[in-house]
């Protein structure tokens, strides 16, 4: 990982605090009056210039930069940095005019046309030389700004652009597959291609996969994921390349979205391509809002590897894009933003400095709300702004590992939820995150790694759905084991390799052995369908029919309802230095809990909270700050002082 830089900035180190901020959108007598508000709400940092491209560039190769001058050196005199955006992240009305080949088109062949935002293919040749000129054309003229910190590469690359069926798109998959197979033979064996009529006398009979009559290549469809991705990784580097060129003491990032059901980057291989992590996070509302919150966060702390990463936008309240639009109360403002600094960021920005008076985010939060400076929200702001300044001393602090982990796995996720599979209603990440809420309500610390991370030093790990395991993985975790660890396993995982091929003999194929069970079946359950465990607990989604293969296995819960009555549901193999666990059903965050704290005994894990605070407060360690989150709507005694319901606390030990 090349995160080794941070702002280019001198003086005390401090957390950031700020936000988008899109001067252009107001008249420039506002702009004098943002500088002032910013500086009572303790703003430091802004993100400047994310769709200014058409305003920058009004014509091709004519630059306005005026307005962005001023806007920069007014930020710098009130002692405000810059986090610049290259502004290429949505291309003006001219270039798509005049090069409608840009714009991206679907799987069924529509173009999406321009009028919202994003709308260019990642592969294009003619956007990248557009998007690259300006983008030189950018740190030209504002490298050597006072006020200039770091760059901004493009904008959520990916958020709605990360699959492009075009012929471009096509070209660039053909080459994609050349450096990945080499051969015309290799790309056969590895899509399988025997299977129904497909294979392939030539590279140009190789597209993406389009709408077909029928569920296209699974392993086309797995490659075309991979190299998407790996497409908007290589605008990603095309920009780097020109600012370090052009810029090479100015840190670069973009930022990633580590959040819900978004899933299309793989994040965990783009973290070495950026100076420091940057992250967007929005709070999905619903019973695990705050825990998939801090999910984001614990994940996205461990892509910046536990070094501190910037949380580039949250919400102060509403956003405007989910079916229905709830605001924050106060306090949970302020619990959002210090959650995510408990798992790691050294800034807490927002979307967006002022909220828009028109266009379609108008109803989406800022820091000034339409009511203005005179609001209990901005209000709420000011005192977070306040309370971050306090905290200066924490920057820098990375995360104190935690003796549990748990993993996560792109590949996982998109070859696990594909279609002409034994459900499809697996959700990978739902998964994951049930599993975490487990450990919160059992109050133990767990950390959310990408599945590459080393392990050593962690005591338990769990593998939830890890549905791709290559023979190098399988080698790592058995290694995991013999060293001593605790490894648990669920349902789905180990079922195939890279090429997305099953591996056989009974599965769950490279981790059979290390588990000591063998399952010759998949059963998964209907919509309406319960198991019941001995344990207390109900399953549902999926059951497995495992048979156990050696007698050290301990069957920790059974079935007693439904076809698998009588068999394993979950097993502990104590094994060559550690052991190895199995879930076989969906148990939810409260059945998961209860296998956990056996697995966790097991592993001799403890909570570092008293008994009375587990499960109702969240334990976060940086170096000698401990950050206690209040998971509940009640204020909680903590013996000495109250934390307040949506209350964080943060204790320097
Ligand atoms: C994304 C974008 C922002 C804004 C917010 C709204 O994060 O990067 O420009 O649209 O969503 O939530
Ligand atoms: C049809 C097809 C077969 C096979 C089955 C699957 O019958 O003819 O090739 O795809 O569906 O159930």
């Amino acid at each position: 990982m090349s995160q080794s830089r941070w702002l280019r900035r001198t003086g005390a180190a401090r957390l950031e605090f700020g936000a988008d901020y899109n001067p252009e959108q107001w008249p420039r007598e506002v702009w004098d009056d943002d500088a002032r508000a910013m500086r009572t709400a303790g703003v430091t940092i802004v993100t400047l210039g994310v769709f200014s491209w058409a305003l920058l560039e009004p014509a091709e190769g004519e630059y306005d930069f005026g307005w962005l001058d001023d806007a920069m050196d007014l930020m710098h005199v009130n002692g405000i940095a810059v986090d610049l955006a290259t502004a290429t992240a949505s291309p003006p009305p001219w270039l798509t005019t005049k090069h409608p080949e840009i714009l991206p088109v679907t799987a069924d062949g529509v173009t999406l046309w321009p009028g919202g935002r994003q709308q260019w293919r990642p592969t294009s040749a003619v956007f990248r030389t557009h998007a690259l000129r300006l983008t030189r054309a950018m740190a030209e003229r504002y490298g050597g700004h006072p006020a200039l910190v770091a760059w901004h590469v493009s904008n959520e690359l990916g958020c709605h652009n990360i699959y492009d069926y075009s012929d471009d798109a096509a070209a660039a998959f053909r080459l994609w597959l050349r450096e990945r197979y080499a051969t015309l033979d290799a790309l056969n064996a590895a899509w399988a291609t025997a299977f129904w009529s497909q294979h392939l006398s030539a590279w140009e009979q190789v597209l993406p996969p389009r709408t077909a009559a029928s569920f296209p290549n699974p392993t086309q469809q797995l490659d075309f994921k991979r190299f998407s991705s790996d497409a908007l990784k290589d605008h990603l580097r095309a920009e780097r390349a020109v600012l370090r060129e052009v810029t090479p003491d100015v840190p670069v990032t973009t930022n990633f979205m580590v959040m819900g059901e978004t899933k299309g980057m793989n994040y965990a291989d783009w973290a070495a391509e950026v100076d420091f992590v940057s992250n967007d996070h929005y709070v999905q509302p619903g019973p695990q809002g705050r825990d998939e919150l801090s999910f984001s966060a614990n994940l996205t702390g461990g892509l910046a590897g536990g070094r501190p990463w910037f949380l580039m936008e949250h919400s102060t309240s509403a956003v405007n894009w989910q079916p229905v639009n709830v605001a924050k109360r106060p306090g949970e403002l302020a619990r959002d933003s210090m959650t995510h600094v408990a798992y790691g960021a050294d800034a807490v920005c927002y979307f967006q400095w002022r909220q828009s008076a028109a266009g379609a985010e108008k109803y989406h939060s800022g820091m000034i709300p339409h009511a203005g400076e005179d609001s209990t929200l901005f209000r709420a702001v000011a005192d977070l702004g306040k309370r971050l300044g306090d905290l200066a001393p924490l920057a820098g602090t990375p995360r104190t590992p935690a003796r549990a982990a748990i993993l996560f796995d792109w590949e996982s996720w998109w070859a696990a939820e594909a279609d002409s599979h034994p459900t499809d209603r697996l959700r990978y990440r739902q998964e994951a995150l049930d599993w975490y809420t487990a450990f919160l309500d059992l109050g133990v610390r767990a950390d959310v790694l990408p599945v590459a991370a080393p392990l050593d030093g962690y005591d338990l790990v769990v593998a939830p759905i890890l549905h791709v395991v290559p023979a190098s993985l399988a080698s790592r975790l058995t290694a995991f084991v013999q060293a001593g660890g605790h490894l648990v396993a669920t349902y789905f995982s180990g079922v195939v390799d890279e090429n997305d091929h099953v591996w056989l003999g009974g599965y769950p194929g490279p981790l059979r052995d290390l588990l000591g069970i063998r399952i010759e079946e998949f059963a998964p359950l209907l919509d309406d369908e319960r198991v019941t465990l001995d344990n207390g607990s109900t399953g549902t989604l999926w059951t497995d029919r495992i048979d156990v293969s050696t007698e050290d296995v301990e069957v920790l819960a059974r079935y007693t309802t439904g076809d698998q009555a009588g068999r394993p549901a979950v097993t502990w193999n104590p094994t060559a230095g550690g052991a190895a666990g199995y879930v076989s059903t969906r148990l939810g965050p409260q059945g998961l809990a209860t296998v956990l704290g056996e697995f966790l005994s097991r592993a001799g894990i403890e909570s570092e909270l008293p008994p009375d605070q587990r499960g109702k407060v969240e334990l976060a360690i940086r170096g000698d700050f401990h950050f206690l989150i209040n998971r509940t709507d009640e204020p909680i005694d903590l013996g000495g002082y109250l934390l307040a319901a949506d209350g964080v606390v943060v204790v320097r030990e």
